[in-house]
């Protein structure tokens, strides 16, 4: 049985590829950072442990669980807890954009250092990052989000260099819209962290914050179920040549698509239109 460690099994991609990934066979090791989720994810018969992304203790402690277990075996990793800050760029606080950067990007780097020399030391493994669409374009209102996505980017291009010579592979997702409690998630954030009435982009905001209240996006005909990303994690987890990217949704392929073949202001252009459209 091939174990695999996840992040953010509480809701959304994480919960469900831990439970797709169970049924096709795989031990899953699944994480979620509140005791609650870790007992709920028990009580649905998965191996589960506490993970704070944010605290390197957690982290530590959660792998000392997962090496005794496996009893220093480890397949896979699937990083996949993170969460989406929204606002202006000149809206976020140094503090909050830390945040952001702590769970989004120095999270799962501390976590992938403490499971890399199980893997060069067994010789083989997987790593698979949940990025976004959004670590391929940018929006509006998503900076603090955009810069941990496009992070994880080359970040991940970086170490795929480094483990060219062994046989770690690893590849990222890039979802668009899929169903999850994201929204919900980035919509208390954005409540929390956000200084909305005394914003230059205060009449915006209304918009944003109908559309992320009203969880609005959930009814886009792009917006596809997480089944749509557990297809992807499988031909990571199972293809002897596993992709660098997967693309997962329309937006993802028709922006990853322009992206490659526009110049940016006319790139600019098309994103502006697309959030002004989407925050009216
Ligand atoms: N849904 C989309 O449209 C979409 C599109 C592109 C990419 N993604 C990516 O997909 C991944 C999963 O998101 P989702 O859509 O499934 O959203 P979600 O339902 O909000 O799930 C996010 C998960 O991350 C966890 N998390 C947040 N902060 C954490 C921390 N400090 N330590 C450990 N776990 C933490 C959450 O735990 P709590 O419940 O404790 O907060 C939750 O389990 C993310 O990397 C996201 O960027 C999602």
């Amino acid at each position: 049985m091939k174990s695999v460690l996840i992040t953010g099994c509480s809701s959304g991609i994480g919960y469900h590829v831990a439970l797709g990934l169970q049924q096709r066979g795989y031990r899953v090791l699944a994480s979620a950072r509140n005791a609650n989720d870790v007992a709920m994810l028990q009580a649905q018969g998965l191996e589960a442990c506490q993970l704070d992304l944010d605290s390197s203790e957690s982290i530590h402690t959660a792998m000392d669980w997962v090496e005794q277990q496996t009893d220093g075996e480890l397949y896979a990793l699937f990083n996949n807890g993170a969460y989406g800050q929204p606002g202006a760029i000149e809206d976020l606080s140094r503090d909050v954009l830390r945040q952001q950067l702590e769970t989004n990007l120095l999270g799962w780097h501390e976590l992938t250092c403490r499971v890399l020399p199980l893997m060069r030391r067994q010789g083989y493994g997987r790593i698979i990052q949940n990025s976004s669409v959004l670590g391929l374009i940018t929006l509006r209102f998503r900076g603090a989000y955009n810069t941990s996505k496009f992070a994880i980017e080359g970040y991940t291009d970086t170490l795929r260099q480094e483990l060219a010579d062994t046989d770690i592979h690893i590849s990222l997702i890039e979802p668009g819209p899929v169903t999850s409690k994201f929204r919900e998630n980035a919509y208390q954030r954005f409540l929390d962290n956000i200084d909305i009435p005394n914003s230059p982009f205060r009449s915006t905001y209304e918009a944003v914050q109908k559309r992320l209240g009203n969880n609005q996006d959930s009814n886009d005909p792009f917006t596809l179920g997480p089944e749509a990303v557990l297809n992807k994690v499988v031909h990571a987890l199972e293809s002897k040549r596993p992709k660098a990217r997967y693309y997962v949704t329309i937006p993802t392929y028709l922006f990853g698509y322009l992206r490659r073949i526009l110049p940016t202001r006319a790139l600019d252009w098309i994103l502006l239109r697309v959030s002004t459209s989407e925050n009216k």
